[in-house]
């Protein structure tokens, strides 16, 4: 126990520990306004036609980043629970690059998705933390994310470094593919990123998680919605939430919210709402909807936005490329979760029946 230092909860510790390993993450891999990986030379998915990312949990969540962000460039794109690979995959051949997504390398459900895509002739890269893992030893390249070593049951400093590590090999791979077309604001984008980890330290001395956390305490149900990048954020909200204050939590495609979900909304149902700045005007007319059942809405994103206006409450983060600021809201929405689990007295480390890597099927 030693090795939390001054923090309660090794997850609070990781949690603060993200401008440091945010900071590792990105280190070097941006050169003159290109994206260099060490061991992956310039060109290296000139043959690609597909990606396919296959994970599990949280790097599901990181994985569907990646992808959205990639599909921005019009490279071919599939993201796929690795559990449900065999029945739900596209077309597989040589053209194909099959990503494993897997902060310990060792969750089986991803090892035999990428085995069988390797199988079908694909060439495989796992995006990992853990050096000489399986997924790394066996993939025929890796790309780690260099989170450093995570104790919490719960992954968050991890989810983080995926979701940039796999915004840059988005961008790598875009500068290869010759089909693909690089993002318009690419320059900036990568710009804002170097200064996510001070955007990051600035979340963490100014949340008001602890707060808000009390306030909502009782609920009967937390629900989180987005859309686009959002939508991730929010699924990965939903799965903190519940992974460790065992309260019912669950994440919408803000859309998604008027066909089923709306009914189980009330007062008692806090709706956080995600945003980045692109794409969010079905969050916010669903986040209305919610409201005028009752609903509490939650607005967490950025300042200067329509739905900081009508929101009851907020969790802010700083101004920031729209691509970087989901990743900002995600910080708020751990805090959020660690916060209302401690209240509950949870043992936040380790919830009840989960495992930090699952290496059965
Ligand atoms: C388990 C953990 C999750 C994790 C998932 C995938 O379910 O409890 O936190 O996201 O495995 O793990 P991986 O090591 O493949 O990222």
């Amino acid at each position: 126990d030693a090795g939390k230092g001054e923090y309660d909860h090794y997850m609070l510790k990781e949690i603060h520990n993200q401008p440091t390993s945010l900071s590792n993450t990105i280190e070097g891999r941006i050169e003159d306004g290109d994206v260099a990986f060490e061991d992956l030379a310039a060109g290296s998915f000139e043959d690609i036609e597909t990606v396919q990312f296959v994970a599990c949990g949280t790097s599901y969540h990181a994985a569907m980043y990646g992808a959205q962000l990639l599909r921005a460039t019009g490279v071919r794109t599939e993201v796929l629970r690795a559990s449900e690979y065999e029945s739900m995959t596209g077309p597989v051949d040589e053209a194909t690059l099959a990503v494993a997504v897997t902060q310990s390398g060792e969750t089986a459900d991803t090892l035999d998705a990428v085995r069988e895509a390797a199988d079908r002739g694909a060439r495989t890269l796992a995006v990992t933390n853990v050096v000489g893992s399986t997924a790394a030893r066996e993939a025929d390249d890796a790309i780690y994310i260099r989170a450093g070593p995570e104790v919490g049951v719960a992954a968050t400093k991890t989810f983080s470094s995926q979701a940039v590590t796999l915004a840059l090999l988005t961008q790598r791979i875009a500068a290869d593919v010759p089909s693909a077309t690089p993002v318009e604001d690419r320059a900036t984008m990568l710009e804002e990123l170097q200064r996510l980890p001070e955007h990051v330290e600035s979340v963490l001395e100014t949340t008001d998680a602890d707060d808000l956390a009390r306030e909502t305490l009782d609920s009967e149900s937390y629900f989180f919605i987005g859309n686009g990048l959002s939508h991730s954020v929010a699924l990965e909200g939903a799965l903190k939430f519940k992974e460790i204050t065992y309260e019912h939590a669950e994440g919408f495609a803000a859309g998604q919210l008027k066909h089923g979900p709306l009914a189980l909304v009330t007062d008692e149902t806090p709706v956080f709402s995600i945003y980045t700045g692109i794409g969010d005007e079905k969050t916010r007319t669903n986040a209305i909807e919610a409201q005028s059942r009752g609903a509490p809405i939650v607005a967490v994103g950025p300042d200067d936005h329509p739905l900081v206006e009508v929101a009851d409450a907020r969790l802010a983060v700083p101004d920031t490329h729209p691509v970087w600021a989901g990743l900002l809201a995600n910080v708020q929405l751990q805090l959020l979760s660690y916060h209302a689990a401690k209240q509950l007295d949870r043992p936040i480390d380790k919830p009840r029946n989960l495992a930090k890597s699952v290496t059965v099927e």
